[in-house]
Formats: structure tokens, sequence, C-alpha cells
């Protein structure tokens, strides 16, 4: 064919954002790292020893109250995944480097696993071995207060994403994932202890694993940190420091204890069957540790972010619940996007 002769048409423009770029920069090594950790440490629920839990020497209050703890945990848990899937494609769509593409498709991987452990255990300890915290029908006074709190929990952890989704638009990652990162920190240490604590041996191997995969997103939301604060605009400074409270009184609820009225909607009955059933949970051997060594992690994951943040001249807020002095943010400032972990 005569070169001359040859007349291309061109397809017509494309949207930047589209969402696949076909195009791999090399990204910085820890993000490489980092993907082929996850790889290396991908773990799979099935395979952990179920028939400790179910076996158990369990009262029924016990067995419940291990139940309920999963319930409220895969408020978290559950709602993990889509919220990872979510920031993954906005990822696709606004060319984040590669490396950290593919670390946030671990992290989804990964929280997938999370969410099955919560509906392992929910299934295995609520009252007629339902398929979700919500499928069954509560019979004595305790499980009556368990349904409700699980309800509520469930309320107010739905009522959440649509400004996460909104944030996209005015935030860039490393921003919304500030208070991940304390959730991601905070979560490290507060699994690994319940896994030594735990006295149920499956609750031994899967705290262990968790951990283990929250102290990597940990270190991937701390690259992404270094990476963007240094340039932020001082709006964004002052979102990250609302972030951070509105992340700690919303995690408080699992990792640390509930906080009714500052964010979270709850009923009068919450705090008193939530109280019972954690301690029921304990001691049937689940690994609760005890309300002042929650304290003191969350007051070590603290001190590690305030450090990282305040390195970039964002402020710390004030968490007076653990002890620590700074920024005063308003109740309504708390009405944020929060953050799973
Ligand atoms: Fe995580
Ligand atoms: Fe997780």
């Amino acid at each position: 064919m005569n070169e001359n002769s040859l007349k291309f048409s061109f397809p017509p423009k494309i949207d930047p954002l589209n969402v696949f770029p076909i195009s791999w920069p090399e990204s910085p090594k820890i993000t490489y790292d980092l993907f082929a950790l996850a790889k290396a440490q991908l773990w799979d629920p099935e395979t952990l020893p179920w028939d400790t839990l179910r076996d158990a020497k369990l009262s029924a209050e016990e067995r419940l109250a291990i139940g309920y703890w999963f319930s409220i945990l895969c408020i978290f848990d559950a709602a993990a995944p889509p919220v990872f899937a979510h920031a993954l494609i906005e990822m696709f769509k606004n060319k984040e480097e590669d490396g950290v593409r593919k670390c946030f498709s671990t992290i989804l991987r990964d929280e997938l696993n999370h969410e099955e452990i919560c509906r392992k255990s929910t299934m295995i300890c609520l009252p007629g071995n339902p398929f979700g915290p919500l499928e069954w029908t509560p019979k004595t006074a305790l499980e009556k207060g368990a349904y409700n709190n699980i309800q509520w929990a469930y309320h107010n952890g739905a009522r959440y994403w649509e400004g996460y989704v909104k944030a996209f638009d005015k935030y860039p990652f490393a921003v919304m994932f500030t208070s991940f990162l304390m959730g991601e920190v905070a979560a490290t240490t507060l699994f690994s202890e319940m896994g030594k604590a735990a006295s149920i041996p499956v609750y031994r191997e899967v705290f262990k694993l968790v951990s283990r995969d929250e102290s990597r997103h940990a270190r991937m939301a701390l690259y992404l940190t270094k990476r963007t604060f240094p340039n932020l605009p001082q709006e964004q400074k002052d979102f990250i420091t609302k972030q951070l409270r509105a992340g700690f009184i919303f995690l408080s609820l699992i990792l640390f204890k509930p906080f009714p009225g500052k964010f979270w909607e709850l009923p009068d009955t919450f705090l008193e069957y939530h109280n019972t059933l954690q301690d029921a949970a304990q001691s049937g051997g689940l690994g609760i540790i005890s309300l002042k060594a929650r304290e003191d992690a969350w007051r070590n994951a603290m001190l590690k972010v305030k450090k990282t943040v305040e390195a970039y001249g964002i402020e710390f807020p004030a968490m007076p619940e653990v002890g620590l002095t700074g920024f005063e943010v308003a109740e309504e400032d708390l009405e944020t996007i929060v953050p799973v972990f």
C-alpha cells in the first residue's frame, strides 16, 4: 500500500476521567513492596478452626454477646469493601500511581476477609444461626436489647455513605484517608492485643491476622499522607483536623467505647446493654481488653498520627476522652465523612 494514500481517522476526544488508564509509570518502591507483602500474607478464613467457636463451652449470654460484638464490628468491616471499592475506582479515574492502585486492590481484598469473619461469627453465635445480624427474632430481654442496639448502630453506619462519595469531589485521597490512618493504627494495636487475650483458639488466629493486615494498611495510608501533605492548602488542613476528630468518635463505638450524642444517634438504653454484652463477650473468651488498655492503645495511636500531621502544620484536635489537648472541633463538624479500618 502506498503510504501517502493512507487516510487515518481519529477517535473522538477521550474523557480524561475515564476509568482505566492504560499507563503504568513506575511508582515508588514502597508501594510495590506493600503489594508484594499483601500477596504473600493473603489468608483464607475458611481454613481457620471455626469448630473451636462452635464447640466452645459458652453460656447463652456469652454466645449472644460474641455474636453481638461482631454485629457491631460489621457496621465498620462490612462497609469497608464498598468504601475501598469506590476509592479504587476514583483512583483509576484520577490516574493515581500504579503501585497505590495495586495496594488499594489488596486492601479491598483484605476487607472482604474481615467482613467474612463477621459473617461467620454472627452466624455461629446469634440465636438461630441467622445469615445476618438483623435476620433473627430476639426472645429474652438481653436478646431484645442486643437486637435493638444492632438496629441503631446499623442506622448510623448506613447514613454516612453519601457524604463519603461527595467528599471525593472536594478532597484528595490522602486528605480523606488521614482518619483512616488513625483507624488503621489503632486497629493494629487493638486487634493484636485481642489476639493475645482471646481464649477461643479461632479468635487468637483471627485477630493476629487482621492486625497484620491493618498494619499494612496503615503503612499505605502513611505513604499517601507523606506524599500529599507538604502541599496542602489551609482549607484542607482544617478539614483534616475535623476528620481526625470525627474518625475517633466514629470508630470508638467498637474499638473504645460508645459516645452517644456525638455523631452517634443512639437510644438511652444503648449503653447499658452494650456494656453488659461486652462484659459477657469478654468472659466468653473473645479477647476484649480492658477499657484502660483500649484507652492507652488509642492514645498511642493518636500520638503517632499527631506527630505526623503536626510536622506538616496541621492542628491535631482535642481528644479529652483520652486526655489529649488540642484544637476544639465543634460538635456539628463531626458530621463530616467518617472512616472504616
Ligand atoms: Fe484496614
Ligand atoms: Fe479491616
